[in-house]
């Protein structure tokens, strides 16, 4: 997903971070000063203009910013990390209307022998939303990764449709009426696979071909018949040729779902997006979303972060304000969408992305610095990307 070739993309980020890095050395000079300056420009001025409050709890939580422009706003997270980690927990019960598990509930962690289904973690989950009155989104039923080791061995042409419909009725049947959505079916389109429905050619394709995917969908409904059916993709965001061929691949594979009145709900754009991602990126986006209301079905930003690999400055506080633009930019041109309901983050704090590796243009730190990607940092503190989030809810018109 990276796009190092991407002209637009390299310019924003060049002139964004002239202009920040100039202003904040301008007064303050380097090292300590420049971050600080960059967090009070942004606190003040560039992004939170009006600084109706630097409460950032209660009424100045992104959920008190959310919740009147029709916006569930969450994260993903463990229920473990919920017990142990206690700044995370307060964070999470301060923000959040809704959570997603990052990895538990997905089918490898819940279904560690063919036999054995393993709820601990998403149950711990819905009790810790129950206490807090965060809903809970489930994330997946059927994916190409993260499947059991077991799978290859035990998967056959004969026994997978049995398989996956097990899965679902056992694992959706079990979360019946205590999820807010359920991501059913993740990733299934990779044009490069060369397929003419632009289908990936995955596991699952391999062993049922197409038909894998209205089943699982099918299944979903009859198990749970009042969670939102999501279908969940990435590279569907900008405007570079690989996101627009993927955009329609997948807006084919919705049509084709509703005119054979498969249950589906909601698309789910997982927007991992690039620092440096402008709104010139989001002519084809917008478009998208357009054709996805028409046909009557919801929005999803499901797993928001901002690589920060494409920034050349190795000061944080550059690179936060780089991220926090680009939430800004990115969620500025969500919020026109009147079919989004809800925005989360994929991951709570910096500590625990998932992103690394990928080195930033003439890096010469060895290893690469931590990325910073969510609305706190590491020392769980807000970033200007929670700022920026805030912001954007705001120009939501209700
Ligand atoms: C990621 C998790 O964050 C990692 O901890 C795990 O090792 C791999 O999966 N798209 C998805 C998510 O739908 O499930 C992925 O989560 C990130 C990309």
């Amino acid at each position: 997903m990276t796009r190092t070739n991407n002209p637009t993309r390299r310019k924003f980020i060049s002139n964004g971070l002239a202009a920040s890095g100039a202003l904040a050395l301008g007064v303050f000079g380097g090292g300590f000063a420049t971050a600080r300056a960059a967090r009070t420009r942004f606190r003040e001025g560039l992004v939170d203009e009006d600084s109706e409050s630097r409460e950032i709890t209660g009424p100045g939580s992104l959920k008190a910013h959310a919740g009147p422009r029709g916006l569930l706003v969450g994260a993903a997270v463990e229920a473990q990390l919920l017990t142990t980690n206690a700044a995370v927990e307060k964070i999470v019960t301060d923000q959040y209307s809704i959570m997603v598990a990052e990895n538990s509930m997905k089918v490898g962690p819940m279904r560690p022998a063919p036999d054995k289904f393993s709820f601990e973690a998403g149950d711990a989950l819905v009790a810790f939303g129950d206490a807090h009155g965060i809903k809970v989104r489930g994330h997946n039923l059927c994916w190409h990764a993260q499947l059991p080791t077991w799978f290859n061995s035990v998967a056959t042409k004969d026994n997978a449709q049995q398989l996956l419909v097990d899965h679902i009725r056992t694992v959706a049947g079990h979360f019946k009426g205590k999820l807010q959505s359920w991501d059913v079916v993740n990733e299934a389109v990779q044009v490069s696979d060369g397929r003419p429905d632009g289908l990936r050619n995955g596991p699952w394709l391999k062993l049922l071909g197409p038909e894998f995917i209205p089943l699982a969908f099918r299944t979903a409904r009859e198990a749970d018949p009042n969670v939102l059916l999501t279908y969940n993709d990435y590279g569907i965001e900008t405007d570079h040729p690989d996101d627009v061929k993927k955009r329609a691949a997948v807006l084919e594979l919705v049509r084709g779902m509703k005119a054979s009145n498969v249950p589906i709900d909601a698309v789910g754009i997982q927007s991992h997006i690039h620092a440096g991602w402008s709104t010139s990126d989001g002519n084809g986006l917008r478009e998208f979303m357009r054709s996805i209301r028409e046909m009557g079905l919801k929005i999803f930003v499901t797993e928001m972060d901002v690589n920060d690999d494409q920034i050349k400055s190795e000061d944080p506080a550059e690179i936060d304000l780089a991220v926090g633009k680009t939430y800004r930019e990115y969620l500025d041109l969500m919020m026109q969408e009147p079919a989004l309901a809800v925005v989360i983050t994929w991951g709570v704090t910096d500590a625990h992305t998932w992103l690394g590796g990928g080195r930033r243009p003439n890096q010469t730190q060895q290893p690469r610095p931590p990325q910073r990607p969510l609305p706190f940092d590491a020392q769980n503190q807000p970033t200007e990307a929670f700022y920026a989030m805030r912001q954007s809810f705001d120009t939501r018109s209700v």
